[in-house]
């Protein structure tokens, strides 16, 4: 049986550190599944737009080697139903998250990975919007 490893982000303004996460990620596995999350939950969640739909941003992240599938993440309360619909034997998240997700170890393991030091999608924007 191939081993399936989910994961779960934003993607805005793709990034090294995304790049990162998603190759660690599919390393711990043979198949890389990746949730992007919505625009309407990215509003509810970080208080603005993303800079890029989530349509652009499925298809960034799906043209990636390391990532077998993407689906759209509509709210944060169904991890539980995505890890098991994917059949992800492992869900990966960056370390920001640590113990948050301890509940699914039930279904899967369950791995944060350190995120890459000193860049970020918030970051990136301040810094452009900072140089005009
Ligand atoms: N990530 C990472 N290293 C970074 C930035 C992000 O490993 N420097 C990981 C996060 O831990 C997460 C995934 O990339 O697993 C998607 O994160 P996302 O929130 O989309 O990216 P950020 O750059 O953190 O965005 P923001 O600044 O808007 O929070």
């Amino acid at each position: 049986m191939p081993r399936t490893v989910i994961t779960f982000g934003t993607f805005d303004v793709f990034h090294v550190g995304h790049l990162r996460v998603i190759e660690r990620a599919a390393a711990l596995g043979d198949r890389l599944v990746v949730g992007v999350s919505a625009d309407a939950l990215n509003l509810r969640k970080k208080g603005r737009e993303p800079v890029f739909s989530q349509d652009e941003r499925l298809a960034i992240v799906a043209a990636l080697k390391p990532v077998s599938a993407v689906f759209v993440e509509e709210s944060l309360e169904q991890k539980r139903d995505y890890i098991l619909e994917h059949g992800a034997d492992v869900l990966v998240m960056g370390d920001d998250w640590a113990g948050r997700f301890d509940e699914f170890e039930d279904v899967c393991e369950v791995v944060y990975l350190p995120r890459t030091p000193a860049i970020s999608t918030t970051a990136l924007i301040e810094k452009i919007a900072g140089s005009v």
